[in-house]
């Protein structure tokens, strides 16, 4: 998708064997390349949300392990670089997917050449994703066209919550790609964007790429959202997801289950749009069985912004010495979710839904 009118991707390798990122820490205020040199780099890259969103730390997780096998490509260097990268965030299961899928084919490649094997690895994982994310796309923006067609000539108001677009993937984006194929397809469509606290990728990432991109869209506090909805003026909700389970269980960022909550006492339709590598096949109660990353309490005490020179400056918003708690996910569990997005098609949020679209994974655990 478009940075300052020129196409980008969130992740790319260099000519020298590196990976270069987005630092989107540094979004939307300044655009800035980091490369990511070794498994060190990658791992804090990963944990100090330089990179974000499931499936890009997913493809970085597999890149870091053939940074990692450059420094040493040994049986104990693999397993450890594996360990590392999968405990770098705990949440998405997209990272632990993509290393055990590079970690497999490395185990059964002699040391020499497992370099070359982790970036063919990467650059495989990466191309499907952005496959996957425009095939998410096609099929959610045909959710988007039945109810602008049914709309007149108003736009379709569709709210999100945090930042599950292309900068959560390498391109395209999960919840926000049907928003840029319904755009391509000449519907007009309005964001809600709920600004997403404490780390604020909302009004951050989700608000710039929207903004990148042309779409017309409205940053909200986050506690906006049900009185929108009570008052008609949200159509439909697609949000992503970091782990569903096999029974449709959602886990996504802290506030998404209130949207659903909000979203099915208005009978507004809440989509969740999710490549098949966010499935957790394992796992059948959400709530009970997905780990929720529990982050530092400065998140949410203070804050980082732009001053009006340009520069950035971070400030406490809380009353000094207070503590704070910073739950970074919730989950939301299938009977408020109204179908899930997926690269084959839209199927409800349940088990039976899901293996129809997915036969191979149908066997139970
Ligand atoms: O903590 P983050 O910014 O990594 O959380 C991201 C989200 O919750 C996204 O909605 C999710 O990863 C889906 S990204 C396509």
């Amino acid at each position: 998708m478009l940075i300052h009118g020129r196409p980008s991707r969130t992740i790319w390798p260099t000519a020298s064997g590196a990976v270069e990122i987005i630092d989107q820490t540094c979004l939307p205020h300044a655009v800035k390349i980091v490369r990511l040199e070794t498994l060190d780099d990658t791992v804090a890259a990963i944990a100090d949300m330089r990179v974000r969103g499931a499936p890009l730390i997913g493809v970085t997780a597999a890149w870091g392990l053939a940074l990692a096998m450059r420094a040493d490509a040994s049986d104990a260097g693999l397993a450890l670089a594996a360990r590392r990268l999968k405990a770098s965030r705990p949440t998405a299961v997209n990272l632990a997917w993509a290393v055990d899928r590079v970690e497999s084919a490395l185990t059964i490649t002699p040391a020499a050449d497992r370099e070359a094997v982790a970036r063919g690895g990467a650059v495989a994982i990466a191309e499907a994703d952005v496959a996957a994310c425009r095939r998410i796309g096609e099929h959610g923006a045909d959710l988007i066209e039945v109810i602008a067609r049914a709309g007149g000539d108003r736009p379709v108001n569709l709210l999100t919550h945090c930042n599950a677009g292309w900068l959560a993937t390498v391109d395209w984006g999960t919840a926000l790609a049907p928003v840029y194929v319904a755009q391509a397809r000449g519907v007009d469509v309005h964001v809600w964007v709920d600004e997403t606290r404490p780390r604020n990728q909302g009004a951050a990432l989700t608000a710039f790429e929207l903004g990148q991109q042309g779409v017309a869209h409205t940053i909200i506090a986050d506690n906006a959202g049900g009185h929108l909805m009570q008052h008609g003026r949200v159509d439909l909700v697609i949000v992503g997801a970091d782990r569903i389970t096999r029974t449709g269980d959602a886990a996504n960022k802290i506030g998404t289950y209130l949207k659903a909550l909000a979203a099915a006492d208005n009978g507004v339709p809440f989509h969740v749009a999710a490549p098949a590598s966010t499935v957790d096949w394992r796992l059948t109660d959400g709530v009970a069985q997905i780990p929720i990353e529990e982050r530092g309490a400065e998140e949410v005490t203070h804050m980082t912004g732009a001053l009006a020179d340009g520069s950035l400056a971070r400030v406490q918003v809380s009353a000094p010495g207070s503590p704070a708690a910073n739950f970074a996910f919730d989950v939301t569990p299938a009977r408020l979710i109204t179908s899930l997005i997926t690269e084959r098609g839209v199927c409800p949020a349940s088990e039976a839904g899901l293996s129809a679209l997915f036969p191979e994974n149908a066997a139970p655990y």
